[in-house]
């Protein structure tokens, strides 16, 4: 896998080809001193780079799955007070319901966080090449731990930032977005990046927070993810969104849960 990813992987700021060493412990960018290392099977694109958002989800990737899906009676209600939403996941189901399970061809998921929503999926897509993109290790290294125990070896565990992202331009056929545009700092510039990787009539499917919905809701996003660097400021609001999305996909198509958008566009 490692070695069939020279053909979509680029060096994030030179765009320059990379080679896999020998021993598979790193790629080397063509012509060039420059490394990016293979850490436990996660190829790191970020080496020297901490972050305040990655270190926030560091921090927080061993709790995340429990808040994500409602896994216990104080979740539940924790959800329902900020989010008003206290048992629903439907969101995550209708992204990853986009996916044909037969489907061929390369997925671009980021972020993929923990991998919490989408390892089932993938663990069908047995013609698919995933590559799953995050800054942050912990997350990384929990999704690792989720698709290797199911024994996936169609994903390619990436830590790099979606601003930068070590792609060949158009080469993806899907890109799923879950839970991440709120949490990118330059969020138009996030939307860009991601549709840039996408090959022409591919689909883009994601979700976000926006605000302006729900009060409780953006009071605590607002005093409470954002300080902690869950979420970063500043959000779009549902008109925004839609806004930036149809400036560079065509056919966007939305369902909103309380404060989550749910969209599917083709590029
Ligand atoms: C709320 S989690 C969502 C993860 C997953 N898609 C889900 O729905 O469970 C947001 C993730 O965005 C990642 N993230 C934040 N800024 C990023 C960036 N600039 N590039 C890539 N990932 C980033 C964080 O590390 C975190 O894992």
């Amino acid at each position: 896998m490692l070695k069939e990813l020279e053909r979509i992987l680029r060096c994030p700021v030179t765009g320059g080809d990379l080679v896999l060493d020998e021993g598979a412990s790193h790629y080397r960018v063509k012509d060039s001193e420059q490394v990016y290392p293979i850490v436990d099977g996660i190829v790191d694109f970020l080496p020297e780079q901490a972050d305040r958002i990655g270190e926030a989800y560091d921090a927080a990737a061993g709790s995340y799955d429990s808040f994500l899906t409602n896994s216990n009676l104080l979740t539940r209600l924790y959800n329902l007070f900020v989010w008003g939403i206290a048992d629903d996941t439907r969101y995550a189901k209708i992204i990853v319901d986009c996916i044909p399970d037969d489907f061929r061809g390369a997925i671009l998921d980021v972020p993929v966080g923990t991998g919490v929503f989408t390892e089932e999926k993938y663990s069908r897509l047995t013609g698919a090449i995933v590559l799953a993109v995050d800054y942050s290790m912990g997350m990384l290294r929990q999704a690792k731990a989720r698709f290797e125990a199911r024994h996936m070896r169609n994903v390619a565990l990436i830590r790099a930032d979606v601003e930068k992202l070590p792609l060949v331009g158009s080469s993806m056929d899907a890109v799923i977005s879950m839970n991440g545009i709120h949490a990118f700092p330059r969020k138009v510039a996030a939307i860009h990046q991601m549709s840039g990787a996408l090959k022409e009539g591919g689909r883009f499917m994601g979700c976000t927070y926006v605000k302006g919905i729900r009060s409780i809701t953006d009071a605590v996003v607002n005093r409470f993810y954002s300080r902690k660097g869950w979420f970063t400021r500043p959000f779009f609001s549902e008109e925004q969104l839609m806004m930036v999305l149809g400036e560079v996909l065509a056919s966007v198509k939305k369902t909103r849960v309380k404060s989550i958008v749910v969209f599917e566009a083709r590029k």
